[in-house]
């Protein structure tokens, strides 16, 4: 993949994206927001005005096949859709259970047992995605998932997010936020 880049997300009164719902699945919530700003970089301070501020970085994959990567490449859309005007920032934490384990241990889980690729797949092109890694940026979540979407798929996108939670993967996820939005600026 290219090179790792950094993003804030940070929920305050600015920003292109109007939060319609913060919904803590686990874990502990987030404070109250109205619009979320994505700045592509990995800002030092919240700006003011600010109520949070996530921050997580591209990554190389760590568990996709390259015959799953394949899959991946010609069924996944760019982000930026003008029809894909909903999106989701599902912030997510895994518990110490979860990084005791070993690569291949974790591997076995993620897709063996939970079919998280096979799942998200049937899911594409309608979603477009973007993962962000910030277990090593001391961050209070392990990643930062950005999902975006046309509205005529919110039901799809809705389907997609309880069949990935009822999998054995999810038994470690110990911190989960699902914020979502629309877009109004631009
Ligand atoms: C749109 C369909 C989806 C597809 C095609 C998809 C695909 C993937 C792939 C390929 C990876 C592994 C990247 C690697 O090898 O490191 C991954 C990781 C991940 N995905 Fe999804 N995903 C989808 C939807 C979702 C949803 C809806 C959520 C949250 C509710 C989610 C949460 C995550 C998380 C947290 C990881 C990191 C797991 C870890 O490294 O432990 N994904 N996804």
């Amino acid at each position: 993949m290219a090179t790792p880049r950094g993003f804030s997300f940070v929920g305050g009164e600015v920003g292109d994206w109007r939060i319609l719902g913060c919904d803590v699945v686990i874990g502990e919530p987030l404070p109250t927001a109205s619009r979320l700003d994505i700045v592509e970089a990995l800002i030092e301070k919240p700006p003011a005005g600010a109520a949070w501020s996530l921050r997580g970085v591209t990554s190389n994959e760590r568990y996709v096949t390259r015959n799953e990567r394949a899959q991946l490449v010609v069924k996944q859309p760019a982000l930026g859709r003008a029809e894909a005007s909903h999106a989701a920032l599902i912030p997510i934490g895994k518990s110490s259970a979860w990084w005791e384990l070993t690569q291949d241990e974790r591997r076995e889980l993620f897709e063996e047992r939970s079919k998280h690729i096979a799942i998200g797949l049937r899911y594409l092109p309608a979603v477009a995605r973007r993962l962000h890694h910030c277990r090593d940026l001391g961050e209070p979540f392990d990643f930062l998932t950005w999902f975006e979407y046309p509205p005529e798929h919110s039901e799809a996108f809705e389907e997609l997010v309880r069949e990935l939670r009822r999998s054995d993967e999810w038994k470690y996820v110990d911190r989960e936020i699902d914020i979502r939005v629309v877009r109004e600026g631009r």
